[in-house]
C-alpha cells in the first residue's frame, strides 16, 4: 500500500506535517534537508560525491587517511568509537584500521538509514580486530545508547564528518554540539569535518554540477513527496538552483518554480499556489572559516586538539577533546 493511503488524518508524519508546514506558509517555502535522503536522493548524494566538481568527500577522505594514525594516538589510552551519520561507512576505514593495529576496537555507526548502517556493518565489520554494533535511528538516541557500552576507564572517540554539520544553521550547530558535549565525558574526542569558504564558483559549481547530480538530487525532493503523500509535482516546471548567501557565509539549494502553478498534495488535502521565480528552499550547506569552527569548539565546552586541512579542496579536520 502507498505510503500516502496508509496515512490517517488525524495522524499525520513528521514528514508530512513538515511538509504542510513548509509549503503552506506566507514567504520563502521551505523544507528540510533530511528528506533528500530517501533511497533514491541517498544513492544521488552517493553519486555527487563521485563528481570531479565535488571536492569535499574526497577531501575528507584524504585528511583521514593520512592523519588517523595520529588522531587515534591522541586518545592517549583505551577508547571506542562512534559515528553520527556513518552512511556506508566509507571513509571510517582508516580511523578503525589504525585503532586496530592497537588492539581490538568497538565502533558504533549511527544512521537513520538501515540499508546504509547494513553496508557499512558489512563492509567494516570484516576489518580484523574491529566489532560493529549498529544503532539504527536519531543521532542523540544513537549516541545515548553508545554511551551506555562505556567500559570503565574508556573514552569515546566520537566521529562526525562530512561536513554534514555544514547543514545545520549556525545557531543550530552550536545546540547540536552543546547536546552532544552533555552526553560526553571529559577527555572524550569529537572528530568533526567542516567544509571551509572558497573561491565563489568553485563552491557553485559543487552545487550545480553540469552533469546535472545535483539536480537531480534536489529535484527529488519533490518526487519523494509524490510518491510518499501522493503529490502532483511535475518535475520538468521546476529548475534546481544553488546560490551563494554571503551573509550566512552557505550555499542554498531552491527549486525554482519556472511557470504559475497550483500542485495538490493527496495525503494532506493541501492545495499550493506557486506564482513563477517563486522558490522552495532545500539547503543549506556552511562553508566555515576555521575561526568559526574554533569558537564553535570552545562555545560549546571543547577545546581543540588538532586541525588538518586539505591541500586540494578547503576542508578541515578538527579534532577537539571535550574539556
Ligand atoms: C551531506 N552534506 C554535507 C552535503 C553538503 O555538501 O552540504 C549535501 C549536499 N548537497 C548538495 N550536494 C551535497
Amino acid at each position: 500500500m502507498p505510503a500516502a493511503a496508509a496515512l490517517e488524518p488525524a495522524v499525520e508524519s513528521r514528514f508530512a506535517s513538515d511538509v504542510r508546514s513548509g509549503l503552506s506558509r506566507g514567504g520563502q517555502k521551505e523544507l528540510p534537508s533530511t528528506y533528500l535522503y530517501d533511497a533514491l536522493g541517498s544513492a544521488l548524494f552517493d553519486a555527487i560525491t563521485f563528481l570531479p566538481e565535488y571536492g569535499l568527500t574526497r577531501a575528507d577522505s584524504r585528511l583521514l587517511a593520512a592523519h588517523s594514525e595520529t588522531i587515534v594516538t591522541a586518545m592517549r589510552g583505551p577508547f571506542f568509537v562512534a559515528e553520527l551519520g556513518s552512511g556506508s561507512g566509507a571513509k571510517t576505514r582508516w580511523i578503525l584500521e589504525a585503532a586496530a593495529r592497537m588492539g581490538p576496537v568497538k565502533y558504533f555507526p549511527i544512521d537513520i538509514s538501515p540499508v546504509a548502517l547494513q553496508n557499512c556493518g558489512f563492509v567494516l565489520g570484516r576489518i580484523p580486530q574491529v566489532q560493529v554494533t549498529e544503532l539504527q535511528g536519531e543521532y542523540m538516541d544513537g549516541l545515548a545508547k553508545a554511551v551506555g557500552y562505556r567500559k570503565p576507564g574508556e573514552k569515546l572517540l566520537l566521529l562526525f564528518l562530512g561536513s554534514t554539520i555544514g547543514n545545520f544553521y549556525l545557531d543550530a550547530a552550536s545546540n547540536f554540539l552543546m547536546r552532544i558535549r552533555a552526553q560526553l565525558a571529559p577527555g572524550d574526542g569529537l572528530l568533526l569535518g567542516a567544509d571551509l569558504v572558497k573561491p565563489l564558483q568553485q563552491m557553485l559549481t559543487a552545487y550545480d554540477d553540469p552533469t546535472g547530480v545535483t539536480a537531480a538530487f534536489n529535484l527529488n525532493m519533490l518526487g519523494r513527496i509524490n510518491r510518499e503523500l501522493g503529490a502532483n509535482f511535475n518535475l520538468a516546471r521546476f529548475a534546481h538552483e544553488a546560490r551563494f548567501n554571503a551573509d550566512a557565509s552557505c550555499i542554498e539549494m531552491h527549486l525554482r518554480a519556472t511557470c504559475r502553478q497550483r500542485i495538490y498534495i493527496r495525503a494532506l488535502d493541501l492545495h499550493i499556489e506557486m506564482k513563477e521565480g517563486e522558490t522552495i528552499w532545500t539547503e543549506s550547506s556552511q562553508k566555515f572559516r576555521v575561526e568559526e569552527i574554533d569558537s564553535l569548539a570552545s562555545q560549546t565546552g571543547f577545546r581543540m586538539h588538532s586541525r588538518w586541512i586539505d591541500a586540494d579542496w578547503a576542508f578541515a579536520e578538527s579534532l577537539m577533546i571535550a574539556s
